[in-house]
């Protein structure tokens, strides 16, 4: 501009000029912000995985960035080993698939012994999914991980349809903040509540956690399902009934990410549910949730994490975002 201006050229008035948003001096150095805060913990992108589908992240090193990702999320853990339910415990769906793991894992001390020291070279945040049979189980998991360095919070499953009570916690708003205000004094560490889709008023059980003390909450767990083979008229997984996961459930996990959104105002939502594109992961944004988890996809694309930070950031540069705050809760109904 000064050059052109003793050079003595024209210019057109800035009124009649278009404005490019890429040409204004120092854009290429502003790259969008794609860190999202969930409660006490900065995610370096709003991508995390799911827990169940990624078991403990260094399975997917060789395939993941796990640099790109906001978190990992374990696979549920019990104080007690759990060996899970008997087979055939998955049956694929039309758009989806039924599991019916039912909680398999090594148990808190195994947990702590082996997994710990593996997750703690992970180049990303660590979330721990805890089930419990009891308040007492979930408190004792989150006050002996509390001081470990490489947990960086809790995701609280109080939503999985493959155990007897499993969904306790999640069907019943009473039981549900009684749970958090058990867990709130054991850890200084991230609450996130997991919530279900097996309920009549998800915004009821969303504000019982929040009020209990949980900081975010991420939803859905699967849909509870089944399926049957029609030539011996049994259920296809030996569990009978199993939980529905991937893209046969983005609308009703839209849903009620908008419901809990609404219902808690100013608290994370974690969307979680059929995520197979960035156009998936908008779709959430925008209906209030400001990080999203991949479950089932991690099977059938795994690079689908590698790709949504590079496509995210190109998209938030095409709308002139700085950053996710405006598309989160864009919205309009
Ligand atoms: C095989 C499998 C195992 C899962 N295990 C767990 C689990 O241990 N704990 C949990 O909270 N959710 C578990 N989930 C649920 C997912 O974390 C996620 O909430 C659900 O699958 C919906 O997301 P998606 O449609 O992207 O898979 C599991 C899902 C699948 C498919």
């Amino acid at each position: 501009m000064v050059g052109a201006e003793r050079k003595g050229v024209k210019h057109k008035p800035p009124a009649l000029r278009r404005l490019r948003r890429d040409r204004l001096p120092g854009y290429a150095a502003r790259m969008p912000d794609l860190t999202s805060r969930l409660g006490n913990l900065t995610l370096a992108t709003p991508f995390m995985a799911a827990s169940g589908t990624f078991g403990y992240g260094s399975e997917y090193a060789p395939i993941v960035d796990l640099a790109n990702l906001g978190a990992v999320v374990t696979k549920s853990l019990s104080v007690a080993p759990r060996e899970g339910n008997p087979t055939p415990r998955i049956w694929e769906t039309s758009a989806g698939m039924l599991n019916a793991i039912g909680l398999e894992n090594c148990g808190l001390d195994v947990f702590i012994e082996k997994k710990v020291p593996e997750l703690a070279k992970l180049p990303t945040k660590v979330l721990v999914n805890v089930v419990g049979n009891s308040i007492e189980e979930y408190a004792e998991i989150c006050t002996r991980l509390d001081p470990i360095e490489a947990v960086d919070g809790f995701e609280i499953n109080i939503s999985c349809p493959n155990v007897k009570h499993g969904c306790r916690f999640a069907s019943d708003a009473a039981d549900c903040e009684r749970l958090f205000k058990a867990l709130k004094p054991t850890t200084k560490k991230l609450l996130l509540a997991k919530l279900s889709p097996n309920v009549t008023d998800v915004a009821e059980i969303a504000r019982a956690a929040v009020e209990g003390g949980a900081q975010a909450l991420s939803l859905i767990n699967t849909l509870l399902g089944m399926a049957v083979d029609v030539k011996t008229r049994r259920p296809r997984i030996a569990n009978v009934t199993g939980g529905l996961s991937g893209p046969a459930i983005k609308p009703v996990a839209l849903r009620c990410v908008w419901q809990a959104a609404r219902a808690c105002p100013g608290v994370p939502v974690v969307g979680i549910g059929g995520i197979r594109s960035l156009e998936d992961a908008l779709e959430f944004f925008m209906v209030g949730a400001c990080a999203v988890q991949v479950g089932t996809t991690n099977y059938l694309d795994p690079d689908l994490l590698n790709r949504l930070p590079g496509e995210l950031d190109a998209w938030l540069k095409a709308e002139g975002y700085a950053d996710l705050k405006p598309l989160v809760g864009s919205f309009k109904a």
